[in-house]
């Protein structure tokens, strides 16, 4: 008898619906007031064999909890709506409050690349991510048995003659670019890559990459300096320097890497900078003949500069991130500290 009641009741109380407070109280008061259906169980409880008392009253309990929690429930939607209808029927009322983002500091660092090259002259260009090794290796000069092939740095999507893959660097876009227009070309290349390593403080198998390219008549390499100056010095403060160091890449001839003079100790040495009081920043170099006839541009009346760098590491020396992985976790601790930023 009292378990036919208890499973009466524990059926109503999941089906339980109420439109508004008057409902969930009666609802209250129905089951667990004074006079209640489950307060009346509880009396009934006294009579039960000594057996069976153990049995029920753990029914019981778990019953009145959960009429207990169903009421909670209840009472709170009912709360809920009625907010809502007392806000669309009184037009004075403040909006609803809801939380808006902030940008990603990639995106802030990419934004701001984008616009100091803007400022000379450079257009907006963009390409595939999955990419074929065509754009990737082959016309940026890389040999056959180049070691950035190996499968170690590339995720191949096929095999073949000329395999589909993701790109692991921006310089796919030079090709792109040089393959569709004609010189005079200046553009500055934003996007994502992707390269098979192990994830760390200081690596992550997707980053993103800014290349710049300028292909004209009598470009030199005193133009590549002046222009990576003046990026430095909008990006890291006017009082920064640089420094080329020579370096090979197979798509430049020369090849150089970049550094920045630190923006932490202005030189002197520190341990962002290692105590060498330089930061390095990104590739560059002038554009290899083989480079320019691979993509149909006459070397012999036409020279360039390209470079690369990566945003995450720029970011990271501009605000000072030491771990990479902070950039992909999204936790909004992190992000809300570049709101200023924007
Ligand atoms: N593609 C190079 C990399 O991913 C970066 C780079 C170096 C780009 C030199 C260039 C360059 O355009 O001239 O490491």
């Amino acid at each position: 008898m009292i378990n036919e009641k208890i499973e009466t009741l524990l059926n109503e109380i999941r089906n339980a619906k109420a439109g508004n407070e008057k409902e969930v109280e009666e609802l209250r008061v129905r089951l667990l007031g004074k006079k209640g259906e489950i307060t009346g169980l509880f009396d009934e409880f006294r009579n039960v064999s000594a057996e069976h008392k153990r049995e029920f009253g753990q029914k019981l309990n778990s019953l009145k909890n959960m009429a207990a929690a169903k009421i909670e429930e209840l009472r709170g939607r009912v709360a809920e709506t009625s907010d809502r209808k007392d806000s669309s029927s009184d037009l004075t009322m403040p909006g609803d409050h809801f939380e808006l983002g902030t940008r990603h500091p990639i995106s802030i660092t990419r934004e701001e690349i984008i616009s100091i090259f803007r400022k000379q002259g450079y257009a907006l260009a963009e390409g595939p991510e999955i990419e074929d090794d065509h754009h990737v290796f082959e016309a940026l000069n890389f040999p056959p048995d180049h070691p950035a092939r190996d499968m170690q740095d590339t995720f191949f999507i096929s095999s073949g003659v000329n395999p589909i893959l993701l790109r692991t660097h921006t310089s796919s876009v030079q090709v792109r670019t040089m393959e569709t227009r004609k010189p005079p070309i200046r553009v500055i290349c934003p996007g994502r890559v992707f390269r098979n390593e192990a994830i760390s403080a200081r690596a992550h198998c997707i980053f993103h990459q800014v290349e710049g390219l300028y292909v004209d008549r009598n470009v030199s390499f005193a133009d590549l300096k002046q222009t990576i100056l003046i990026f430095v010095r909008e990006m890291f403060g006017p009082d920064t320097k640089i420094r080329m160091r020579p370096s090979y890449f197979p798509f430049t001839e020369p090849s150089t890497e970049v550094d920045i003079s630190c923006n932490i100790c202005g030189g002197k040495g520190c341990n962002i900078c290692k105590g060498t009081g330089w930061l390095e920043i990104m590739g560059a170099g002038m554009v290899d003949p083989n480079v320019l006839e691979a993509c149909g541009i006459d070397s012999k009346e036409y020279t360039g500069f390209a470079f690369g760098m990566g945003i995450e590491r720029i970011a990271m020396l501009k605000w000072q991130v030491k771990d990479l992985r902070l950039y992909f976790e999204n936790d909004v601790r992190f992000l809300r500290e570049f709101e200023t930023s924007i």
